[in-house]
């Protein structure tokens, strides 16, 4: 076999390799866009998206901020924490949720500045979605009952959530998982 038919088959051989890796590649696109359709319409529970989620997580002084009771589905309340400037909502998903609280693990609790450019979204809940957005700067939608991931928009990083526990009726705030805009470490205050 001459050395030019040698370099062709190894050649091919490279050619096969990059054709399995484009199937592979493939593949696993749409094996991702399917988990994500099936998400889309329900087939797939939104904690099948939480469990892998690893993010910064500081605890902080334990405050109630609100009562199982005390919480309609779709209705946000609004808290301060870790800071009084660090505007929050706690809300009832009515639907179980990555980090949620409560007897459905439906309550939440989350950051209100946009992670992009720290776009207030105040007011912008969608029950119907379960989602905050879109931020009035640049349109970043959050998902709550997946750890604020992000939906759309410019926004890179998941809105920070606010770690919450439950006694008998009462939710607490415990701390943050996740950086809050302007801060460097969640530690300190603006500078
Ligand atoms: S500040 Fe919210 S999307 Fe840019």
């Amino acid at each position: 076999m001459s050395n030019k038919t040698i370099q062709i088959k190894q050649d091919h051989a490279h050619e096969h390799e990059g054709e399995r890796a484009c199937m592979s590649r493939r593949s696993f696109l749409l094996a991702g866009a399917s988990l994500v359709s099936l998400a889309a319409v329900g087939a797939v529970p939104a904690t099948a998206f939480a469990a892998p989620v690893h993010v910064l997580k500081k605890e902080y002084t334990k405050v109630k901020i609100g009562t199982v009771s005390g919480l309609q589905k779709g209705k946000p309340i609004e808290f301060a924490y870790p800071y009084p400037d660090v505007q929050n909502i706690l809300v009832k998903l009515g639907t179980e949720a990555g980090g949620g609280v409560g007897p459905a693990h439906d309550i939440v609790a989350f950051n209100q500045q946009c992670t992009h450019m720290g776009g207030p979204m105040q007011g912008t809940y969608k029950d119907a979605y379960q989602a905050l957005g879109p931020c009035p700067l640049h349109l970043t939608t959050f998902d709550l009952t997946r750890h604020g991931m992000v939906i759309s928009g410019h926004a890179t990083e998941a809105l920070p959530q606010i770690v919450l526990e439950v006694q008998g009726n009462d939710i607490y705030a415990v701390g943050v998982m996740g950086l809050i805009y302007g801060y460097a470490a969640n530690t300190a205050k603006r500078g």
